[in-house]
C-alpha cells in the first residue's frame, strides 16, 4: 500500500534514501576508495554508448558526462532514434538504461547494437527483465518496485548505479571524493526532503501556464528531467534547457508568468555563467526559483530558494532533482491531478 502517503509517487520520493543505500550496499569500499560491481569492473570500455528513453535517457545523458570526464568517448542516444541513424560502434560497449527492462524502443536499440557486434549491458531495476536477459551483462539499480507511473526513486538510483559503473571501469583522481559523496547522499536526500520548501513554491506558482528549467553540466540533464516530471503529472507546458541555450530563442517566451527553475552548485565558472543566465530572465521579470547549495550569489536574483546540501557536483545532481520532483509533485497535487496514473501514460511502453 501507500503507507499513509496520498500517492505512491510521494511514497517513492520518500523511499529514495533507502533505495540509494540499497544501491550502494556491498558495492563501495571507502577505505580503499574502490567499487566492486563484480565482473562488470573488468569491462574497461574504450568507448561507450548509452541508449534509453524518457527519464532513463536523462540518466543516460548524465552517465555519458561521467565517462567523458574520465576520457572515454561516450554518447547518450534516444533509443527510438538509434537504429534510424546508427552511429559508428567500433568496439564501444552499448548500455541500455531502462528501469523496467521492457521498453520496446530500448530493447530494439540494444538488439541493433548486438546485431552489429557490440557487447551490451542493461542497467535496470527489474531482475529477469527482457533487457537483463538479452544483454551480455546486467547492473541492477536495486530501487525496489516503483508503482507511480512517473519515475522518481528509480531515476536517483540510476544515477547512483551509473556512478558505480563509471568508478569501477575508469580511473578518476576524484574517486575518493565521489565515493565519500555517494556515501553521504542517502542522509542528505533525507535532510533535503525534511526541510524542503518545494510545497510553498508549488503553491505559489500552481497557476503558471509554463515552466522553464535551466542548468549546465550535470544540471543540464537535471533540468530536462525536472521539466519532464512537471509535464507528465501537471499536464502543463514545461521545458528544460542547458542554461546557456535559453537566450538562443526561447527567451522570447519568458515573461512574468513563466517561473524559471535554475540550478547551480559551487561558486566556480559554471555557476557564475548560470547566474548570468538567471540575470537575463530576471530582467524580463520572470520569477526565479533557485535550486542551490548557496555557494554562488544566485539567491540575489531569486524569488524563492530550494536548498540542497553541499557535496560533490555529481551527487548534487541527485539532490537538485529531488527538489524538482517535490516541486512537480506538489504542483500536481494542488491541481488535483491523477498523479500516480497520469492521463495517456503507461508505466512501461512496449510499443515502438
Ligand atoms: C518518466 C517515465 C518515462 C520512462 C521511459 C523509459 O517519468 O517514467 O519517461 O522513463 O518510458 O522507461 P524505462 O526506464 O522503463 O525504459
Amino acid at each position: 500500500g501507500k503507507s499513509g502517503y496520498d500517492h505512491y509517487m510521494l511514497k517513492e520520493i520518500h523511499e529514495q534514501p533507502r533505495a540509494l543505500r540499497q544501491c550502494l550496499r556491498g558495492r563501495v569500499d571507502e577505505l580503499s576508495a574502490s567499487v566492486d560491481i563484480g565482473d562488470l569492473g573488468d569491462l574497461s570500455p574504450t568507448g561507450i554508448q548509452f541508449v534509453a528513453c524518457g527519464t532513463s535517457y536523462h540518466a543516460a545523458f548524465y552517465a555519458a558526462q561521467l565517462f567523458q570526464s574520465a576520457g572515454i568517448p561516450a554518447q547518450a542516444f534516444l533509443a527510438s532514434e538509434y537504429a534510424t541513424s546508427p552511429p559508428p560502434i567500433g568496439d564501444a560497449l552499448v548500455v541500455g538504461v531502462t528501469q523496467s527492462g521492457e521498453t520496446a524502443d530500448t530493447l530494439s536499440a540494444l538488439r541493433e547494437a548486438r546485431h552489429r557486434g557490440a557487447r551490451t549491458l542493461a542497467v535496470t531495476n527489474v531482475v529477469g527483465s527482457t533487457a537483463a536477459r538479452e544483454c551480455d551483462h546486467a547492473l541492477y539499480i536495486r530501487a525496489g518496485p516503483e508503482i507511480g507511473v512517473a519515475a522518481s526513486k528509480t531515476f536517483s538510483s540510476q544515477l547512483g548505479a551509473l556512478n558505480l559503473l563509471a568508478l569501477a571501469t575508469t580511473r578518476s583522481d576524484e574517486a575518493r571524493d565521489i565515493i565519500a559523496a555517494l556515501r553521504d547522499l542517502p542522509g542528505q536526500v533525507q535532510e533535503l526532503i525534511d526541510d524542503s520548501d518545494a510545497k510553498e513554491v508549488a503553491e505559489h506558482y500552481q497557476d503558471a501556464k509554463s515552466y522553464f528549467f535551466i542548468g549546465r553540466g550535470h544540471m543540464h540533464p537535471v533540468a530536462l528531467e525536472g521539466a519532464l516530471k512537471m509535464k507528465e503529472i501537471t499536464y502543463k507546458h514545461a521545458e528544460g534547457f542547458a542554461a546557456g541555450e535559453l537566450k538562443h530563442g526561447t527567451l522570447a517566451l519568458v515573461t512574468e508568468d513563466t517561473p524559471v527553475f535554475a540550478t547551480t552548485v559551487g561558486d566556480g565558472e559554471q555557476a557564475t555563467k548560470t547566474v548570468g543566465n538567471v540575470k537575463e530572465v530576471e530582467a524580463r521579470d520572470a520569477p526565479v526559483v533557485a535550486v542551490t547549495d548557496g555557494q554562488s550569489d544566485i539567491e540575489r536574483y531569486a524569488d524563492h530558494v530550494l536548498t540542497i546540501p553541499e557535496t560533490h557536483p555529481r551527487a548534487a545532481a541527485v539532490l537538485a532533482n529531488v527538489q524538482l520532483q517535490l516541486a512537480a509533485y506538489h504542483t500536481a497535487n494542488f491541481l488535483g491531478r491523477s498523479i500516480d496514473k497520469p492521463r495517456n501514460l503507461a508505466k512501461s511502453v512496449t510499443v515502438e
